[in-house]
């Protein structure tokens, strides 16, 4: 390679690199959290509350304390008041899933946690738990009597602007309508599991995280201990999807058992319980009203949500916030209310607030493109925009426009006949839909320790998460190219929170975080070495000026074709040559760099940024087949662009787009959690009934990369790809049953019995 000395290091990345721990993890050599091996340990089973509503009168355990292996049970009548209330990441209390008082919030709640020598003794003996309830009717979701309904306090106010109620009253053709999501498990293979080791006051808890820091951070403050005092330790996880986002309540049991047995205990959730113990994608109501001219153009946007939650907790996901942002409009008004039922904290959800309320815009962008006669393509072009409609704020970059034009071309949308139920191929209607994709660019401050031998070894050691999506892979190659290594000479050590610490893995914002400071850790590791030479009589750049030399090819290089070998280069700096960096993105208060000690959620938000707001978006094409007899729906191909900034490594980047474009497609025609309305308990809660597409159910997927540069979202350019690929396709496979059938449906699963 011929000497760069091009300061711009986004040129850096897009060579695809396959994963560097695939090897590990397809040989069984990667340890997730319950592989971790650990001394003589105690198994823990918990007992959960076959209520929704009510209290604990009282517990029978004569016969779990008979149980064969039987060591110990923990429950509010004794242990209950040493453990605080959990803290949700905003901060409220949140504590619907904790032993500390005779209280039942939901359905499957832990009301104790059974100790045995066994798994299966544990098992058992918590089986032989009898609990007595004080059972009050329970309500269970949006129709239900005695649910709460307020409206949700915002981060930041709701988006509003103009008139939108004048405006649509005025407009010459209008789309008024009501559209509805289901709830949704995250059901990652990897069940939910902790294991607790005691060493005098120092606790280690082994447990698979999206947020090393957080965990370690979130469970001292439950529990008491001094941060400093709690490790936690996730070298892998089996999948998260923002089900394990946030500490949730069945840590703390664990780590409490784990003390009074003076014994490390394991234990690993059930599938069943995982529907409880954890969080889930609330169900969503929506309404929009969209008003246009007969040109298309937007004059009025309103679009308000209601969502389930537990009684306690606030948690909701306000996808207006992005929805309002989508495209140009004078006049918006959004509105967000959240409905308290008898169930268990919702949490993050890939895409947590684009995958319901994207389905509500786009579905209504394709009504208002046949309300108009128009392409819904070029409703999109007539109102795309590349200034924040609801801040006036640019956005970072915006392809939008390229994608749909991209993926139309390459899908052949130029052939459709507009014209509902047109097309078909012998016993099949065929319909094609589109949708816009999109997701906030999100950054958070991140750390890492790098070093750098003279024989060209490089070590990075964060505290990242490899959740599925090839972080490790990441992180290896931003060091490999910014240092001019092989990226087999780099060595990623994660998943430890002894190391320094980064962001949660959520959020789409683990790329931008973790590159980011990984390249300015290699910028100072090339700082040491480039100043080194220049001071030395026996480099080629001596008396140089340091800026302009650069590590590449195994060398250090610099203008005039001169360099010289890494050992030397890099022996000169004097003994070990380690940096320790830290990167505060741009914008973020001073706090964030302590925030990230203490394990907080803090983060530069791509729509709350004053200089810019940042998104990456894209754009699905879906063909749906609808069977003109069975009305059997079934997908026949798809195509999705996406313009994301920096693809830092375009074979991970492709898995995550095609990941999320085929859960779109799930989440359109197959997945739901059914909720028994009598007894708000989640009916469908093992692998066998929750409906999930399989290899048959999904077509081939062609996945385009537009090429972006941004220069604003950060200095790599990075913006996040591990959810946008989910949104949109929801509402692209309803327009595309809708062309096919003539059939709108806005209410999600999209079911043969919709079709009749
Ligand atoms: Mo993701 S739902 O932000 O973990």
């Amino acid at each position: 390679m011929a000497y760069d000395a091009s300061d711009d290091p986004r040129q850096l990345f897009g060579r695809p690199t396959p994963r560097i721990d695939g090897v590990a993890k397809v040989t069984g050599a990667a340890r997730y959290a319950s592989d971790e091996p650990v001394a003589n340990p105690a198994y823990a089973y918990l007992v959960t509350s076959a209520v929704a509503r009510g209290r604990v009168a009282g517990f029978d355990l004569d016969q779990a304390r008979a149980a064969p292996g039987f060591i110990d049970v923990l429950t509010h009548e004794n242990v209950g008041g040493q453990v605080k209330t959990n803290p949700d990441p905003a901060g409220k209390p949140d504590n619907t899933t904790t032993l500390e008082s005779d209280k039942i919030w939901h359905d499957g709640q832990i009301i104790a946690v059974v100790l045995a020598e066994s798994f299966e003794a544990a098992r058992d003996a918590a089986h032989r738990v009898g609990v007595r309830y004080a059972a009050e009717a329970p309500s269970a979701s949006f129709d239900s009597p005695g649910v709460q309904v307020e409206a949700h306090k915002p981060q930041t106010p709701d988006a509003k602007k103009g008139d939108a109620a004048g405006a649509f009253e005025g407009a010459p053709v209008k789309v008024e309508a009501r559209y509805s999501t289901p709830t949704q498990h995250h059901n990652p293979i990897e069940l939910f599991t902790t294991t607790c080791v005691w060493d005098g006051p120092k606790l280690t808890i082994y447990e698979p995280t999206q947020s090393m820091w957080g965990l370690k951070g979130g469970l001292a403050k439950q529990l008491s201990l001094d941060p400093k005092d709690v490790r936690t330790v996730s070298r892998f996880v089996g999948g998260a999807f923002g089900s394990k986002g946030s500490p949730t309540g069945r840590t703390a049991w664990i780590a409490l058992a784990a003390k009074r047995l003076n014994r490390p205990v394991k234990l690993i959730a059930s599938r069943d319980q995982g529907f409880t113990i954890a969080t889930y994608r609330a169900e969503t109501r929506q309404q929009v009203k969209l008003g246009a001219t007969r040109d298309g153009k937007l004059v009025s946007f309103f679009h308000e949500g209601w969502e389930v939650t537990s009684r306690p907790s606030g948690y909701n996901v306000a996808g207006v916030e992005t929805t309002a942002r989508m495209y140009a409009c004078p006049n918006i008004a959004t509105a967000v209310n959240v409905v308290h039922a008898d169930r268990n904290t919702p949490g993050f959800m890939r895409a947590p607030p684009e995958t319901p309320y994207m389905f509500g815009l786009e579905s209504a962008m394709d009504e208002l493109a046949y309300a108009l006669n128009m392409d819904p393509v070029e409703l999109r072009r007539v109102n795309d925009t590349q200034t924040d409609p609801v801040d006036g704020r640019p956005f970072s970059s915006r392809s939008l426009m390229p994608c749909f034009d991209q993926a139309a071309a390459r899908f052949g949308w130029s052939r459709r006949d507009p014209k509902p139920g047109a097309m078909r191929d012998g016993d099949w209607q065929v319909g094609w839909g589109c949708a816009t994709a999109c997701y906030p660019s999100n950054i958070g401050p991140a750390a890492a320790r790098l070093s750098l031998t003279p024989s060209g070894k490089a070590a990075i050691q964060l505290a990242g998460h490899e959740i599925g999506t090839g972080a490790y892979t990441t992180v290896a190659v931003t060091v490999a190219h910014a240092l001019g290594l092989k990226v087999e000479d780099v060595t990623v050590t994660m998943g430890d929170s002894d190391l320094p610490p980064v962001p949660v893995a959520g959020g789409s914002n683990n790329a931008a975080s973790t590159t980011n400071v990984a390249y300015k850790a290699c910028q100072m590791v090339r700082d040491r070495v480039a100043g080194a030479a220049v001071k030395a009589q026996d480099s080629p750049f001596h008396g140089a000026d340091p800026a302009a030399l650069r590590l590449q090819d195994g060398l250090l290089r610099g203008p005039g074709n001169l360099s010289e070998p890494l050992d030397k280069a890099v022996a000169r700096t004097g003994g070990r040559l380690e940096v320790y960096a830290e990167n505060i993105p741009a914008g973020l208060p001073p706090s964030a760099a302590q925030g990230l000690y203490e394990g907080k959620m803090v983060m530069s938000r791509g729509t709350g940024r004053k200089d810019v707001t940042a998104f990456a978006f894209g754009a699905h094409f879906v063909e749906m087949r609808v069977h003109v007899r069975t009305r059997e729906a079934r997908v026949g191909r798809v195509v999705s662009a996406f313009a994301a900034g920096t693809i830092v490594n375009p074979t991970t980047a492709h898995s995550q787009f095609m990941s999320g474009a085929i859960w779109g497609l799930s989440a359109a025609l197959h997945e739901a959690t059914e909720i028994d309305a009598d007894a708000a308990r989640y009916v469908n809660d093992n692998l066998a009934d929750y409906l999930l597409p399989v290899n048959a159910d999904v077509p081939p997927i062609e996945i385009i990369m537009v090429p972006e540069k941004d220069d604003r979202v950060n200095p790599l350019g990075v913006k996040g790809i591990g959810e946008i690929g989910i949104t949109g396709m929801n509402a692209a496979v309803a327009n595309a049953v809708f062309h096919a059938t003539g059939k709108r449906i806005r209410d999600l699963p999209i079911r043969v019995e919709h079709l009749l």
